[in-house]
């Protein structure tokens, strides 16, 4: 077995900042020591204390002007449009129809996929996410291709193929029967496989038939712990066309509910525009909601109301919706969040971010206890984060009250370059400097 250590200062959220308060739901060691064998944390705690426990022959890797945190975790992200961000001048709909459909029409090619995919887990690592909620395009072969490359790397992904039948152009559709099929394929091929699990993933309700979203509940109910994961309340013009396209539905998370389609692993994109009774029912279902702030801000979509989702207890994590959103760093994922919140008359608290970023994103993943945070008999994903990453960076460190401040600095501040290094299961997958 390989042993090995991490000297820094190292942060962490033990808990959810909401329920038991800002200053009790976070660890933080001044001089840190993280203690990793065969990818699980060992140990973690104060160096001095740490050290004496530990064997002399094991190295200590130390990083006095760092900051050890956990690898980020991006609850909403579409890896085919990785290469059409910041795509000019569209809100929704329009910018799916000009710019999305034809981008993901390429994914056919599966060496166009495999590509794409490798370079977005590049970019991922480059920015300190080791753990995303992924969406593939509507060939199953994106989906392999994803897979296959995040395998080699040993990272904790989820990703799914999309299914979208309707209002989309014919060489991007499939069929109730072939998206059942398709999936099923790829379920049985991925799921549970090492790290790698698979979300069903119908893109949203415009691009569903009735006939469509209960084939995606079959499939739910045929396995014990299938991810569930699509857009919701993204647009005002997406939420009246849905009240057009099932008239009989109560509201638009009711049509996903008529389906089947809420449980404690149902990830539900944006929901902007909720009412109470949504809020409702995504808390008694146990759903989560990924809160994208620098797509909801691109598209001109709206402002989430993370104090209602507090409120009805929703589980809340953040993404970054790239290609809707502008930024694969969760920092700048951050910084927007912040100012969402801002324009709303309320203040996001550092440690409450941060919580959304790590732990939150893990819970609302079902996967705290895995990742999400340091604690012992978790897995060993974590980054290094460089104070000296710029000389503005470093000098507004220098004056950081205490460790809030240090935070709120790095999420309004810094960005892939203050990256120093991304573990996975204790292994280096991405070296700044190298
Ligand atoms: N709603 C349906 N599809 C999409 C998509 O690809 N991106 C975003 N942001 N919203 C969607
Ligand atoms: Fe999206």
């Amino acid at each position: 077995a390989t042993i090995k250590a991490w000297r820094s200062a190292i942060l962490h959220c033990t808990a959810n900042p909401a329920e038991v308060g800002t200053d009790q739901a976070f660890e933080y060691f001044e001089d840190g020591l993280l203690v990793e064998k065969d990818g699980i944390i060992q140990a973690l705690g104060n160096a001095e204390e740490q050290i004496t426990l530990l064997d002399s022959t094991i190295e200590v890797e130390h990083h006095p002007e760092a900051l050890i945190v956990p690898g980020f975790v991006d609850t909403h992200i579409h890896y085919p449009q990785s290469d059409m961000i910041a795509s000019y001048g569209e809100q929704l709909l329009d910018w799916l129809n000009n710019y999305t459909f034809p981008e993901e029409s390429k994914f056919a090619d599966k060496q166009y996929a495999s590509d794409v995919a490798e370079r977005f887990l590049a970019e991922l690592l480059r920015n300190g996410t080791t753990t995303a909620l992924v969406f593939g395009t509507v060939h199953k072969q994106s989906v392999d291709a994803f897979f296959e490359a995040a395998l080699p790397l040993n990272l904790r992904m989820i990703c799914g193929k999309v299914m979208m039948d309707r209002h989309a152009p014919d060489y991007l559709t499939d069929t109730p029967e072939t998206a059942y099929e398709d999936s099923k394929e790829l379920i049985e091929r991925w799921h549970n496989h090492g790290r790698l699990h698979y979300a069903v993933t119908p893109r949203f309700a415009p691009t569903s038939t009735s006939e469509q979203l209960a084939a995606a509940g079959k499939l739910l109910s045929e396995y014990d712990d299938l991810y569930m994961h699509t857009h919701l309340s993204e647009n005002r013009q997406e939420c009246s066309w849905v009240q057009e396209l099932f008239p009989d539905s109560k509201n638009y998370l009711d049509v996903y509910d008529q389906h089947q389609l809420l449980s404690e692993r149902s990830v539900f994109a944006h929901g902007i525009h909720l009412c109470d009774q949504e809020y409702n029912r995504l808390s008694e279902t146990g759903s989560a909601i990924a809160f994208c702030p620098t797509s909801n801000l691109f598209l001109g979509s709206g402002l989430f109301n993370l104090e209602k989702a507090e409120l009805h207890k929703v589980n809340v994590g953040m993404g970054t919706d790239v290609g809707g959103g502008t930024s694969f760093s969760m920092f700048n994922t951050l910084n927007e969040a912040y100012k969402v919140i801002q324009m709303q008359g309320q203040n996001l608290d550092p440690i409450k971010s941060f919580y959304l970023a790590t732990l939150g994103g893990a819970k609302a993943l079902r996967l705290d206890g895995k990742v999400g945070n340091l604690a012992i008999g978790s897995e060993a994903d974590f980054v290094i984060i460089d104070k000296h990453a710029t000389p503005l960076l470093s000098k507004r460190l220098e004056r950081a009250k205490d460790i809030k401040d240090t935070l709120f600095a790095l999420m309004i501040l810094a960005d892939d370059r203050a990256i120093q290094a991304t573990y996975a299961m204790g292994q280096c997958v991405h070296q700044r400097d190298a």
